[in-house]
């Protein structure tokens, strides 16, 4: 293999991206110290910016880019009696089959037909019990009793918390049909198999929009809301070749959908739901009037007044399912030199600026001399702008590998020459190049980089 070769796709193992995740800090297992607690997980220092970095590129595409979008942050505790009217308390299960002999667990529609059939449990061959529905949302109890008066759930979609919002956002604001909700905040669901890393976890965060429309209107912005939900993987730089649509069959549409996309991203353990466009008709708004008492009709003034129960388009997407699968797309191993060590190979991960944890690396050749002094002046100047961090310790190309395989797209390098003519080393992640340009060029420069740049 030559220089600049790269890892076959299929050798970037979930292993691989856990490994990179814990040793630089991106994610932890949760209670790790305890043992760890399974389904969740922590976000470290550069987990978090990641994260913030996703949530505000879809918060920008999705309020700052539309007038007719507006923001909401509800509560996680909701009343009881949303989860009847949404239909959760009643459908929102899983198959469940236990193994009596080794106790383990597994959703009945995920276990092969076999299994099924004969009783026997894939793992040990003991016997499995009946199946039986298992209701995914977390139960508990509010106040100092523990009877059924008092229970209460964790909200296993944001989406209610927009339903049960808007008349208030409709008279506060003043918004007219068409318009949407957006919301990012923490769900939770008492998931029976939670493997493959971050992928499917009891807590998560989700990033949802529900666009309310004139019935009739809805297979319109069904179609809009595909399409602008597409363009955001791609305007933030993952492969489309990696992406795909998944239409849902009679069998899998919601309780509450007359039709439904995923989209599908090619994760290391194959293609699976990234997000999900839905057309949840009038059922949520209609149910919560019944379940309510409450007139949630819209009333039309552009249109003589008319009164309807509006349909709503959805998008939900899971933040942090994104961030796995940004993370997963970033990965790159390639062969950068042939000196037949590893220093033959880098890791990089190929993020666009907008979402790398750090933007801009300051890297002084050396500490001494007024170098280390001079790096920190310029990265005080870049910070206002960008996300920054600061390294002085080993060899400068040992210190280019630790900002690839956290991937910073850009690092100022400030050497002797620095000092004379006022000018500083800019090198690019991607394509490792380096060009030197004069100190008060810098911030332009970058911008201008960010602004044209494209996965390689
Ligand atoms: N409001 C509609 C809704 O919640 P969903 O398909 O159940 O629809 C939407 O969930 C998205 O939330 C999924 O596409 C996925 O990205 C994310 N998600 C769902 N369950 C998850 C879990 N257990 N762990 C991580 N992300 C999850």
């Amino acid at each position: 293999m030559g220089k600049n070769a790269k890892v076959d796709d299929h050798k970037i193992s979930m292993e691989k991206i856990v490994s990179l995740c814990k040793r630089r800090g991106f994610v932890f297992q949760s209670s790790e110290i305890y043992g760890g607690q399974n389904g969740a997980w922590d976000y470290g220092p550069l987990g978090i910016e990641l994260k913030n970095n996703i949530s505000r590129a879809w918060w920008k595409e999705m309020t700052q880019m539309h007038d007719n979008i507006v923001g909401l942050d509800a509560s996680i505790l909701m009343h009881p009696r949303t989860w009847e009217a949404s239909g959760h308390v009643e459908n929102f299960t899983d198959p469940l089959v236990d193994c009596k002999k080794c106790k383990s667990r597994f959703r009945a529609d995920h276990l092969e037909a076999e299994n099924l059939e004969k009783k026997e449990c894939p793992d040990c061959g003991g016997e499995l019990t009946d199946t039986r529905k298992f209701n995914l949302m977390f139960k508990t109890n509010i106040g100092p009793t523990d009877d059924n008066s008092s229970v209460i759930y964790l909200r296993p979609e944001t989406a209610q918390g927009i339903y049960v919002n808007y008349k208030n956002i409709v008279q506060s604001s003043r918004m007219k049909i068409p318009f949407g909700i957006a919301q990012i905040g923490k769900a939770f669901r008492n998931e029976i198999v939670t493997k493959n890393f971050i992928f499917r976890t009891c807590e998560f965060e989700q990033m949802e929009m529900q666009f309310f429309v004139k019935p009739g209107d809805d297979e319109k912005w069904f179609e809009q809301w595909k399409k602008e939900r597409w363009a955001f993987y791609e305007k933030y730089g993952i492969r489309m070749n990696k992406l795909r649509w998944h239409q849902h069959g009679p069998d899998e549409l919601a309780h509450y959908a007359k039709d439904a996309y995923d989209i599908e991203y090619e994760f290391p353990m194959g293609f699976k739901e990234l997000e999900g466009v839905h057309n949840r008709t009038d059922f949520d708004l209609g149910r919560h009037t019944e379940y309510s008492g409450k007139d949630l009709q819209y009333i039309d003034q552009e249109n003589g007044n008319q009164k309807y129960i509006p349909y709503i388009v959805e998008t939900s997407a899971g933040l942090t399912r994104n961030l796995l699968a940004f993370l997963c797309d970033a990965y790159d191993e390639e062969k950068v030199g042939d000196k037949g060590n590893a220093d033959d190979w880098r890791t990089v991960l190929r993020f666009h600026p907008n979402i790398a944890p750090t933007m801009v690396a300051v890297l002084p050749l050396m500490k001494k001399d007024g170098l280390a002094e001079l790096a920190k002046e310029i990265q005080a100047e870049l910070r206002e702008e960008f996300t920054t961090s600061y390294d002085q310790s080993g060899a400068i190309g040992k210190r280019y590998r630790r900002q690839d395989e956290v991937g910073t797209p850009f690092c100022v390098t400030v050497d002797y020459d620095s000092k004379e003519d006022d000018s500083v080393t800019l090198r690019f992640r991607d394509s490792m190049e380096q060009v030197r340009i004069p100190r008060k060029e810098l911030i332009s420069r970058i911008r201008e980089e960010i602004k044209n740049y494209k996965r390689v």
